[in-house]
C-alpha cells in the first residue's frame, strides 16, 4: 500500500517542512535491480585485522569495486573497517579515526559495514574491545541517514573465505530495509562447498516455500526464482488460484495444502522426494494473526496461531530431515517477527510463536550436518494486508519508528532470505537478522 507521508515529504513544500520542524524524512530507498551491478560505486576498506589483506579479491568476485585511499570530493557507496586488530578499549579510536572522515562523503543509501571477532571467544580487554563495535555499529546506523544502513559482522577465527556472500548482500541494495544488525559467520565450514555465479546462485536447487500465494511468500518465492531456484510453492486450497499462477509464471511447482493438517509433513516429503528428489532450501513463510489480549484469548485463537507459526514449521523440518530430504549445503529458514522479541500488545500466542520460531533456530544450528544450515528473519513493519488491517495510528508508529522512517517492502524480507538461501552462506548459521530497518522495539 502506499506511504502518504512519504509521497508528501518528497514534495518541495514537504522537504521545508521536514528541515523547519524536524520531522521524519523517509527518502526512498535503492533496492536491488536484476542484472544491475551489485554496488553502484566505490566501497573504502580500512582496518588492519585478519581479513582486510583478503577483502579486495573477495569483493571482486562479486564485481565490487574497492578502495583504500580516498580523495577529498569523492563520493563513496560503502565503508568496511576491519577491526580484528582492535584488542584493547584504547584501540577503539581507530573506528572514529576510519568513519569521521568519510561521514560527509557517503552517497545516499550508504552501506556502513565494522569486521569483528566474536567476543565469546576472546577473553579479557580483548574481548571487551570487541563486544565494544556492537554500540558503535548501531549508533552509526540511526546517524547515517539518507537510507544508509550499519552492521556488525562477527567472522570467527578461520572464517575469513566465507564472508563474500555476506558482505555481497550488505554491501548492495539488496540490504535495503537490514541496520543495526549484528551477523555472526562461524568457522565450522571454512569455505563454501561450491563458488556460486553470484547472479543465479541457486540454479539448479529446489526451494520450498510455504505460504506462497502472495504477500512476503510470494515475494520470496519471486526472488529464489530470480536466483535460479525451482521454487515448489504451498498454501492452502482456498488460495489456489494465486499460488497457481505465481508457480506457473516462475516455472515452478505448487501443492495445495494446510501445513496444519497431520499428514502435512508426509505430504510434503512424498512430493518432494517423488517430483524433485529432495530439496535444498526450505522457507517457513506461512503465518497467521489472530490477535486479542490475553484476558479475552480464547483456546481456538492461541492454537491456531502456535500451529501454523511454529509447530508446523517444527514437524515439517523434523520431517525432511529424518527422511534426510535436505540435501547436503541446504537451508531451512525461518520466520520470525520482532513481535517475537519485543512482544507486542494483544499478540501473546503471536509473539510467542515468534520467539518459538527463533528457538527452533537455537535447537538445530548445532546439530545440522553436511553444510545444512539454520537462519531466521524478523521482520519488522512490512507493507502487506497484514499490515494494511492494522489501525491508522498504530500503523504510522509502525512505520516512522525506526530509522529509515518508514515500512519495509515485501522484497526486503525475500532478498535477506536469499542470502541465507545462497549455497555460498554455509558459515552464516544460527543468526535471527531483523528486517525493520533498525525499529527501535526490542533493539
Ligand atoms: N507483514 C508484516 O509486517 C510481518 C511482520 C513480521 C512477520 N511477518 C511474517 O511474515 C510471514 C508472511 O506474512 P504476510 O504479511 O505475507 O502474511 P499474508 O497473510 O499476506 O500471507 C500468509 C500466507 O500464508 C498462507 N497460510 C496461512 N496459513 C496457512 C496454512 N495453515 N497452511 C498453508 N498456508 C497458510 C496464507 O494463505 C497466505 O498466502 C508470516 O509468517 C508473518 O507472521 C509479517
Amino acid at each position: 500500500m502506499t506511504d502518504r507521508y512519504q509521497d508528501f515529504v518528497s514534495s518541495s513544500l514537504g522537504q521545508l517542512l521536514v528541515k523547519n520542524l524536524g520531522l521524519p524524512n523517509p527518502v526512498p530507498l535503492d533496492r536491488y535491480v536484476a542484472g544491475s551491478p551489485l554496488v553502484d560505486g566505490t566501497v573504502v576498506v580500512g582496518g588492519a585485522g585478519r581479513l582486510v589483506e583478503h577483502l579486495p579479491g573477495i569483493l571482486d568476485v562479486l564485481g565490487i569495486v574497492t578502495t583504500t585511499t580516498t580523495d577529498a570530493g569523492t563520493r563513496h557507496r560503502g565503508l568496511v573497517f576491519d577491526a580484528t586488530s582492535l584488542t584493547d578499549p584504547t584501540q577503539l579510536v581507530a573506528l572514529r579515526d576510519f568513519f569521521a572522515p568519510l561521514m560527509r562523503s557517503l552517497e545516499k543509501c550508504a552501506r556502513l559495514v565494522v569486521i569483528g571477532t566474536p567476543p565469546e571467544s576472546l577473553e579479557g580487554a580483548e574481548r571487551i574491545a570487541q563486544r565494544a563495535l556492537e554500540g558503535f555499529t548501531r549508533s552509526l546506523g540511526k546517524e547515517v541517514g539518507r537510507g544508509g544502513t550499519s552492521q556488525l559482522v562477527y567472522v570467527a577465527d578461520g572464517a575469513e573465505g566465507a564472508v563474500g556472500s555476506t558482505l555481497g548482500f550488505l554491501l548492495s541494495p539488496k540490504s535495503a530495509y537490514v541496520s543495526g544488525q549484528v551477523i555472526r559467520i562461524g568457522s565450522s565450514v571454512k569455505e563454501p562447498a561450491e563458488s556460486p555465479d553470484w547472479q543465479r546462485p541457486l540454479d539448479g536447487k529446489v526451494a520450498l516455500v510455504t505460504g506462497a500465494a502472495r504477500g512476503i511468500g510470494e515475494q520470496i518465492a519471486r526472488v529464489l526464482a530470480r536466483d535460479g531456484a525451482t521454487v515448489v510453492g504451498v498454501d492452502v486450497p482456498q488460495a489456489a488460484d494465486d499460488l497457481i499462477r505465481l508457480t506457473k509464471e516462475l516455472d515452478g511447482d505448487y501443492l495445495t495444502l494446510d501445513i496444519t493438517a497431520k499428514d502435512a509433513p508426509k505430504r510434503i516429503a512424498q512430493h518432494l522426494t517423488r517430483a524433485h528428489g529432495g530439496v535444498d532450501v526450505v522457507v517457513h513463510n506461512a503465518g497467521i494473526t489472530r490477535d486479542k489480549r490475553l484476558a479475552n484469548m480464547d483456546a481456538d485463537r492461541w492454537s491456531s496461531v502456535l500451529g501454523v507459526n511454529l509447530v508446523a514449521p517444527e514437524r515439517i523440518s523434523d520431517e525432511l530431515l529424518a527422511q534426510k530430504l535436505i540435501h547436503d549445503n541446504g537451508r531451512i529458514i525461518g520466520v520470525a517477527s520482532i513481535a517475537g522479541i519485543a512482544g507486542n500488545l494483544g499478540q501473546t500466542n503471536y509473539a510467542t510463536s515468534k520467539a518459538g520460531v527463533i528457538g527452533l533456530v537455537d535447537s538445530l544450528k548445532a546439530s545440522l550436518k553436511n553444510g545444512i544450515t539454520v537462519n531466521a528473519v524478523a521482520p519488522g513493519f512490512i507493507e502487506t494486508k497484514m499490515t494494511a488491517a492494522v489501525p491508522f495510528a498504530t500503523r504510522e508508529v509502525g512505520r516512522r519508528l525506526n530509522s529509515m522512517s518508514q515500512g519495509g517492502l515485501p522484497v526486503d524480507v525475500a532478498e535477506t532470505i536469499a542470502w541465507f538461501a545462497d549455497p555460498a552462506s554455509t558459515a552464516v548459521n544460527g543468526n535471527v537478522v531483523r528486517v525493520c530497518g533498525q525499529m527501535m522495539l526490542g533493539a
